[in-house]
C-alpha cells in the first residue's frame, strides 16, 4: 500500500487485511510497555487545514506508539494563512524528510491532488477531505462492528450478514461516503435514513437502501445505527425547519434507544452534538461504542501507518 486516499478503491481482501493487523496492533495496547519499534526513525506529519481534535490526536498516538517521530502541522498559525500554495508547503515538507503525511483539507480531493502530484514522495494518508472521504474514520467503524460482532474470532472476516443503518446529514457527511463503500466491500447492508434534504445528488446510484423516516428505520431492526453530526459549519442554507423539529424526527432519543434491539449497536464518528442527533442517554448507553471508536481509532491507524510506510505484514513479536 503506497496511500489511504479513499475506501472505495479498497478490495475485501485489503480491507480485511487492514482489520487484522489492527487487531495486533490492539493487542499491543494491552501490553504494559506499548510501543513498538517498526517505524524508528521514520517521520510522519500531521498537516491539517481543518480543525481536529481526536483525529490528529489520533494519528500522532498511531506514529508515537510506533516509534515514529511526528511533526505537527496546522495550517492556522502558518504561512498557509498568508497564502503559501499547497505545493510550497508539501515541498516543504519534502524537504525535511516526510516519509508520510496524513492531511486533512476542506477541498475534496485536496490528499489526491498531493499524491499524484509529484511535489513529494511520501506515503499520503486522506484524514478527511471536504466532504468527499474519511477512510480511516470507516476503517476504525468496521474494526468496531467486527470487534462486537464476533469479538475474539474477529480475524480474518467481513462483515456479511451485517445490516448497518447511517442516520443524518448525509450530504455532507465523508464518514457516511467512506463507510458506504468500505461496509459494502465487507458484505454489509447499509441504510441510509435522511431528510430528504440532507440527501445527495445522485443517490440512487450508491449501493443502499434509502428510508426517510427513523421510526421506521428502528422497527424495522439493524445490528448497527450509526448516527451522523450536524455539520452546521458546511451548511449555507437551511436544510431543515429547526434543531428542535430535527431531533423529534431524526434523533437518536431514549425514546427510540428503548425500542432498538439489546443487541443492536449506537456509533457516533464524533464530535457529538447532544441532544440533537443524539441523546446523552444514547450517547452513554452501554450500546454506544463512541469510546471505543477513539481507542480503536488508535489501532487502525497504526495499522495503516505500519502497512504505508514498513512494507508487507511481519509477524509482530
Ligand atoms: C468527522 C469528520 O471530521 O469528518 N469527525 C472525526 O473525524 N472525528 C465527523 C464530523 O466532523 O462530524
Amino acid at each position: 500500500m503506497r496511500h489511504l486516499l479513499s475506501t472505495r478503491d479498497l478490495s475485501r481482501d485489503q480491507a480485511v487485511a487492514i482489520l487484522d493487523v489492527a487487531e495486533d496492533m490492539a493487542d499491543v495496547a494491552t501490553r504494559e510497555v506499548k510501543k513498538l519499534p517498526a517505524l524508528r526513525g521514520k517521520t510522519v506529519v500531521n498537516l491539517f487545514f481543518e480543525d481536529s481534535t481526536r483525529t490528529r490526536i489520533s494519528f500522532e498516538a498511531a506514529a508515537k506508539r510506533l516509534s515514529a517521530d511526528v511533526i505537527n502541522f496546522s495550517a492556522k498559525g502558518s504561512s498557509v494563512s498568508k497564502g503559501e500554495s499547497l505545493k510550497d508547503t508539501a515541498q516543504t515538507l519534502a524537504a525535511m524528510g516526510a516519509d508520510a503525511v496524513v492531511v486533512r483539507h476542506p477541498s475534496s480531493g485536496a490528499p489526491s491532488v498531493l499524491a499524484q502530484s509529484g511535489w513529494i514522495d511520501a506515503g499520503i494518508v486522506n484524514a478527511g477531505d471536504g466532504t468527499h472521504e474519511h477512510p480511516t474514520q470507516a476503517l476504525l467503524d468496521a474494526f468496531t462492528i467486527r470487534r462486537r460482532l464476533h469479538r475474539s474470532a474477529a480475524r480474518g472476516r467481513d462483515l456479511s450478514g451485517t445490516t448497518v443503518t447511517i442516520v443524518g446529514d448525509i450530504l455532507h457527511s465523508r464518514v457516511a461516503r467512506s463507510n458506504v463503500w468500505l461496509l459494502t466491500t465487507l458484505g454489509a447492508t447499509v441504510r441510509l435514513v435522511a431528510p430528504p434534504t440532507l440527501l445527495p445528488v445522485g443517490i440512487s446510484r450508491w449501493p443502499v437502501q434509502i428510508g426517510y423516516d427513523l421510526d421506521e428505520a428502528v422497527s424495522a431492526g439493524s445490528d448497527v445505527v450509526m448516527m451522523l453530526r450536524i455539520q452546521a459549519e458546511r451548511m449555507h442554507a437551511a436544510f431543515f425547519p429547526n434543531a428542535r423539529e430535527y431531533s423529534r424526527r431524526w434523533g437518536l432519543d431514549d425514546a427510540r434507544l428503548a425500542r432498538l434491539g439489546a443487541s443492536t449497536i449506537v456509533m457516533h464518528p464524533g464530535p457529538m452534538n447532544r441532544g440533537l442527533e443524539i441523546s446523552s442517554g444514547a450517547a452513554d448507553s452501554t450500546q454506544s461504542t463512541v469510546r471505543e471508536q477513539v481507542s480503536n481509532g488508535v489501532s487502525v491507524r497504526m495499522a495503516v501507518l505500519y502497512l504505508l510506510l514498513s512494507g508487507e505484514r511481519e509477524e509482530l513479536s
